[in-house]
């Protein structure tokens, strides 16, 4: 590993994150959302390391759970949007996998198979997300036939917020109160279906104590959604990326750094170049003044990041020597302070980073 890029991945980190997000939900099961790679930590790694201590996982579709499945996962997956050809059913019930009931075309060919044994099913509704799932005027059909339905063991009511993260938007209560009549007339039809609601924000705002399935994503990884911090403070980092710093050279006030010239030396500066760029998975567009972490000190990003290289400020950090380690964000640099500096949201950047970055494992 001559380049030595690192994302250090605290898998202890992650089933703490888990297990608090189960403590703010008491009597919910969670669902820990692996898909996209698990966020980019490793969806095999992370899911058989809490196969062990998840109800159970969620994925995006049925390649993600078969990836985990074959590297010995036995816990049950949910497949958050459903299947995307009639056939996966079959691969589904073979495999413990639930399938999200998305949409009429979904529910048709739920409806069309004999499966050996009932199904549980997660019937998706579009409470105010606007995108997967059934609208007010076709969900009650929809549970409806699937409740008839001697194939059907459980139904899981599933909906998914669009603005938790922000704790003062209204559309929250407004989705809440949606769900909220919705499902009072569900269980009347039929009292054994059961409700899932809450992703990270939800979780950490606490919108909705009283839920069978919680559905925690970003926050297993310790980065918090929510737009006050307050609600960092019981996460764990789970990974931190690092990379050394391959040149150090002095400059003269007015000489330029980096593609397009974009930032001139206000003053004589002592500029180092870190073996990391976009080609790793750092945001291209992070601005001069990103933070970054070298020797016990906060500096910053200079100029624009490169595809496999960007340029930090050492003028005040005068000891540093070539590989000393670099760390772009993790246990000193809060991914969101990353994020905000590039225009974009810590899910992108931590789904973003490269092949070419080695994963290192604590346990
Ligand atoms: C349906 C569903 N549930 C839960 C999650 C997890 O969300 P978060 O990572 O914000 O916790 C996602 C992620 O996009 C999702 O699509």
């Amino acid at each position: 590993m001559s380049r030595n890029t690192v994302a250090k991945i605290n898998l202890a980190a992650i089933k703490h994150n888990y297990l608090y997000a189960k403590s703010c939900v008491p009597y919910a099961q969670a669902v820990a959302i692996v898909k996209a790679n698990a966020y980019g930590h490793g969806s095999a790694e992370v899911a058989k390391y809490l196969d062990d201590t998840v109800d159970l996982f969620g994925v995006a579709c049925i390649e993600e759970a078969l990836e985990i499945r074959q590297a010995g996962v036995k816990s049950p997956i949910l497949l958050l949007e459903g299947v995307f050809e009639f056939d996966e059913i079959e691969v589904a019930n073979n495999n413990n996998f639930f399938i999200c009931v998305t949409s009429e075309e979904g529910l048709k060919w739920i409806l069309s198979v004999s499966p050996q044994e009932p199904l549980t099913l997660f019937l998706k509704y579009d409470s105010g997300m606007g995108r997967l799932g059934f609208q007010d005027d076709t969900l009650l059909d929809a549970f409806e036939k699937l409740s008839s339905s001697n194939n059907i063991k459980e139904i899981v009511l599933m909906t998914h917020f669009a603005c938790a993260d922000e704790v003062t938007s209204l559309v929250t209560d407004k989705q809440m109160h949606k769900i909220d009549s919705f499902y009072k007339s569900l269980k009347s039809y039929n009292n054994k279906t059961k409700l899932s609601i809450s992703n990270s924000a939800g979780v950490l705002t606490k919108v909705c104590q009283s839920q069978d399935f919680i559905r925690p994503g970003i926050m297993l990884y310790g980065t918090s959604p929510v737009d006050t911090n307050q609600h960092d403070i019981h996460l764990l980092t789970a990974m931190t990326v690092t990379a050394p710093i391959i040149s150090i050279k002095k400059y003269t006030e007015g000489d330029s750094i980096g593609y397009g010239g974009t930032f001139i030396c206000p003053k004589d500066m002592t500029v180092g170049v870190v073996a990391f760029g976009y080609g790793d998975g750092y945001p291209r567009h992070a601005i001069t003044g990103t933070p970054v972490y070298l020797n016990g000190l906060i500096t910053h990003i200079v100029g624009r990041v490169s595809m496999d290289m960007l340029t930090i400020d050492l003028t005040h950090i005068p000891n540093t020597n070539i590989n000393d380690r670099v760390e772009l964000f993790g246990e000193n640099v809060s991914i969101n302070d990353v994020a905000r500096c590039a225009d974009t949201i810590s899910y992108e950047i931590y789904t973003k980073i490269t092949k070419r970055v080695y994963r290192e494992y604590l346990y």
